[in-house]
């Protein structure tokens, strides 16, 4: 779909791999397209598609098993390069004539590999390197016409290749980081071996994705529920730019959103990108379903089912609407655990039929980044020429501030909220912003991942003036993670705290105290509710 004009295109076919994606991102961080497709797909069906290398995934199965994910053997004969890691390398032995046995003991990762002769894989590596494995079985004799060119102290059989018909395999997975000439590999195979050239980039992308979503779309009309988050502010851009005013973004602010958001979506999309915008204004509506409830379950619910009520409410209200255009992202897939792997990801529907569509109503879908990862989507919004703010906003929950309040959601502790908030914002981003000019990182060590305020349900004493004072503690979070599973507190320095301490007391009423969470994820959690 998003092959570029000169055709080069690199095939992943995935045999269920925890890494398959893993190995088309990293080919496209070279500057070379690359897609992931089901293992069994037939050569015949390969070869259509004029793929100029194939990569053959890992993947949890063992070769000789009943129920063993294979590949048509006419992909060996394609003429084309194929390589393969770890079950890719046992399939290929296996079916061109080798032998694959069950080791007793695993390798499972770092290992030192040790070159035994030349290779043209491994060319420019040293004759001594660390490589992730993560194998029970192994391959125990090559197919004729390969050589061994690398073995660790367990596996003998650590690469193997066959530079006749261009194959190529290797035990261990140079898509991880932790195999220090991994990336190296890589780049021999895709430059040295196959010859091709790294000019794949995301503008190239953004024009085939507007392309595809030109013809999907055709003359209908598109709508889109837009959060001011990232993966639906960069839709509504690709959108736009693909079939300008057939598209229309409902906006439902519920109130819970941060200081200056609404604003910012009204700025970009309406006078920046000039797209129709509905604003549709329910925080009255969300005020009144989160009176007096207490507990935080019960937000989110009420929360999320008004969100689509409100929602299909506004989209009744347009004319001949037939598309639902999503911002779906491929991590959303594998959370949602329906769409295994990416490569048969478009014949299965999975947790869009989450989506509480009211009786009688339903449209198709248009889910352009479903194949990419959150980085390459902020990639995309920079070249559609979204605002930095907008790009690298941090995660934000669904619920918004409503689950950063604890106890009941006030008008009062809403507005005490956003305003502590924004100085946390403030004071956190420029605090980043300096890490990042000294390291030239995004996500360095102890810069902060995502950070916020917290308002607690309960009341302390202080004193301002003469005067005592009953007033609001606010407690500021802030994490170092990458991907929220795990986090730790970040180690602030204490001028930095200090600073945001002694602004939210002097400019937030009704706030006498701050306190900073240094719990980290597990046992905690990163929001409070
Ligand atoms: P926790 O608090 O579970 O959060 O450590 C992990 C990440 O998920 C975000 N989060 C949510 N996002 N709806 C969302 O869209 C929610 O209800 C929700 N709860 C937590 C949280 O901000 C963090 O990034």
């Amino acid at each position: 779909m998003l092959q570029p004009k000169n055709n080069q295109l690199v095939l992943v076919l995935d045999f269920g791999a925890q890494y398959g994606q893993l190995i088309a991102r990293r080919v496209r961080d070279l500057h070379v397209y690359s897609e992931i497709v089901p293992c069994d797909t037939p050569a015949s069906e390969l070869a259509a598609m004029a793929p100029s290398a194939i990569i053959l995934s890992g993947g949890p199965a063992s070769v000789y098993a009943s129920d063993a994910p294979t590949v048509d053997v006419g992909v060996f004969d394609l003429g084309v390069p194929v390589l393969g890691f770890c079950y890719g390398q046992q399939i290929m032995a296996a079916l061109l004539g080798g032998k694959v046995g069950h080791v007793d003991k695993g390798e499972y990762g770092p290992a030192t590999l040790v070159r035994d002769g030349a290779s043209m894989l491994l060319a420019d590596t040293p004759a001594e390197q660390t490589v992730w494995m993560s194998h029970r079985d192994a391959v125990v004799r090559v197919p004729e016409g390969f050589q061994v060119t690398a073995h660790t102290e367990t596996c003998p059989v650590a690469a193997m290749e066959c530079p006749r018909r261009r194959l190529y395999a290797t035990q261990f997975h140079p898509e991880v980081r932790h195999t220090a000439y991994g990336n190296k590999m890589l780049q021999t195979f895709l430059f040295g071996i196959c010859g091709l050239e790294p000019t794949w980039s995301m503008e190239g992308v953004v024009d085939a994705l507007v392309s595809s979503i030109r013809a999907q779309v055709g003359e209908r009309r598109v709508i889109l529920a837009l959060s001011g988050g990232v993966d639906s502010s960069v839709v509504a851009a690709l959108v736009h730019r693909a079939v300008g005013n057939q598209l229309t973004c409902v906006f439902v602010n519920h109130g819970m959103l941060r200081k200056g958001e609404p604003e910012l979506v009204e700025q970009v999309f309406r006078q920046q990108f000039d797209v129709p915008l509905v604003h549709v204004h329910a925080e009255e509506r969300y005020a009144s379903i989160l009176a007096g409830v207490t507990d935080p379950e019960e937000k989110r619910r009420r929360i999320g089912t008004e969100f689509w009520k409100v929602f299909f409410e506004e989209a009744a209200k347009l004319d001949g609407v037939e598309l639902l255009a999503q911002g779906t992202i491929y991590p959303d897939i594998i959370e949602s655990g329906v769409r295994k792997t990416g490569g048969k990801a478009s014949t299965i529907k999975s947790h869009h039929n989450l989506i509480p569509f009211p009786d009688g109503v339903q449209f198709d879908l248009i889910e352009p980044l479903d194949h990419f990862f959150k980085d390459e989507v902020r990639e995309l919004g920079l070249v559609l020429g979204l605002p930095e703010a907008m790009v690298y906003r941090q995660p934000f929950p669904g619920p918004g501030l409503a689950i950063r309040i604890i106890g009941e959601v006030t008008p009062r502790k809403l507005a005490i909220l956003k305003e502590a908030d924004a100085i946390v914002r403030e004071e956190l981003d420029a605090y980043n912003a300096r890490l990042f000019e000294q390291t030239g990182e995004r996500n360095s060590e102890h810069s902060c991942w995502q950070y916020f305020a917290v308002l607690p349900d309960i009341r302390s004493v202080g004193v301002m003036g003469d005067e005592r004072t009953y007033a609001r503690p606010i407690v500021v979070r802030a994490v170092e993670s990458t991907d929220a599973m795990t986090a730790d507190w970040a180690k602030l320095p204490y001028e930095v705290l200090g600073a945001i301490s002694s602004r939210i007391v002097s400019e937030v009423a009704g706030v006498n105290r701050v306190a900073y969470d240094v719990t980290p994820k597990p046992p905690a959690t990163i929001e409070w509710e």
